[in-house]
């Protein structure tokens, strides 16, 4: 006969486990149609599934813009939020070999729902990461510091020395991009915008994380007008912001659009057409991944491994808040840039 301590236990491991989830049913203001949510897993992990116990997870502006209902990842709804995030694996179906109990794990591809407490996740769904990354840097890896690399390395060829130049330059892939110009000798110059305060510390920041000059939107557009020489200019920004950075890239050089944080259509100077000849062209990280590119993969994330874990590069200024505080989170997410919103 079994003890009560024991019979508890065996009727405990036998019920379905709750556990907590941010979603949403419908498309809208992120901050007013996320909401929490408790599912039941199974007692057992499914055949082909690990079960993922979620640590950390940030809120992107890609995910406030799925949210919205404007980006071109849309989940069935209702869907979890979040895309990127950091989850350990507490348990693997019978049939899984490529995966332990205690591994560190990243999404595979964006669209995942990674704002939840605990998810089973099929095996292809979820990608292996080394377990030197800091659980901040492991759950803000697979967006920030992935699409600074490969815009470093993709679409000029880049030698030490050269320059590149960003505007967003504060934003966590505009901090990604500056260590990594530092650890490649890459010059960089970063544009932020100008604010009332705080304008000579965001300087020296910028500058010691790896920023060769550090200026302003509008410095940009007058004393610094013809003095940057840019091999390639990497554009969050879009609007005014991109015509000044275009007027930057040396001949024949490039201007990579990532983002568009003005809302703005991108301006381009005729001149940097004609006269330099330069391109223009556009990366997105989820792409990029659902190309394939295994075994570049690989490769980009022992190199930011190395980096993190000597320390050369750092995660951005997090700001860190349980799951239940979603409401504030995600209104601060949209009108507060100085950290990132992590969920832990
Ligand atoms: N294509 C891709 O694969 C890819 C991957 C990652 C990110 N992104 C995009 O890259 C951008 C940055 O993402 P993130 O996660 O690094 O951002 P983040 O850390 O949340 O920072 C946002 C940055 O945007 C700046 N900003 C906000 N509104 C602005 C405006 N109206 N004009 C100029 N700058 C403005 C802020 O500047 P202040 O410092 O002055 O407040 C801040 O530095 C976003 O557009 C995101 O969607 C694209």
């Amino acid at each position: 006969m079994l003890s009560s301590t024991r019979l508890s236990h065996s009727i405990h491991s036998l019920r379905s486990l709750s556990t907590l989830q941010l979603v949403y049913s419908e498309h809208g203001d992120p901050s007013k149609v996320i909401r929490p949510s408790t599912v039941s897993l199974p007692s057992s992990v499914p055949c082909g599934q690990v079960r993922v116990s979620w640590l950390a997870a940030p809120i992107n502006p890609a995910d406030i813009n799925q949210i919205q209902g404007v980006y071109p990842v849309k989940p069935p709804l209702p869907a979890v939020g979040g895309n990127e995030g950091v989850g350990r694996i507490e348990e693997v179906g019978s049939d899984v070999s490529s995966f332990k109990k205690g591994d560190l794990v990243i999404p595979a591809r964006s669209g995942l729902g990674t704002w939840r407490k605990m998810g089973d996740h099929s095996v292809d769904h979820v990608w292996p990461i080394d377990n030197r990354f800091s659980i901040e840097a492991g759950a803000t890896l697979q967006v920030n510091p992935s699409t600074a690399y490969r815009m470093l390395k993709d679409f000029e060829d880049l030698k030490e020395g050269d320059t590149v130049i960003q505007n967003g330059a504060n934003s966590g892939v505009g901090r990604s991009v500056m260590q990594i110009c530092k650890i490649r000798g890459l010059k960089c110059v970063s544009v932020v915008r100008s604010r009332d305060t705080g304008m000579d510390e965001l300087r020296e920041e910028l500058s010691e994380l790896g920023s060769t000059t550090v200026v302003t939107e509008e410095e940009m557009a007058s004393k610094m007008r013809g003095k940057v020489k840019a091999r390639l200019a990497l554009n969050c920004v879009g609007g005014r912001s991109s015509l000044f950075l275009a007027g930057a890239v040396a001949k024949r050089g490039t201007m990579v659009t990532y983002g568009g944080m003005s809302k703005q259509p991108l301006s381009i100077p005729t001149a940097a057409f004609i006269f330099n000849d330069i391109s223009l062209r556009g990366f997105w990280m989820s792409r990029w991944y659902d190309e394939g590119n295994t075994q570049e993969r690989t490769v980009m994330y022992r190199d930011l491994a190395d980096w993190f874990a000597s320390g050369r590069m750092k995660t951005p200024p997090f700001e860190k808040i349980p799951m239940d505080d979603a409401t504030a989170a995600l209104e601060k997410a949209q009108t507060k840039f100085d950290k990132k919103m992590l969920f832990v």
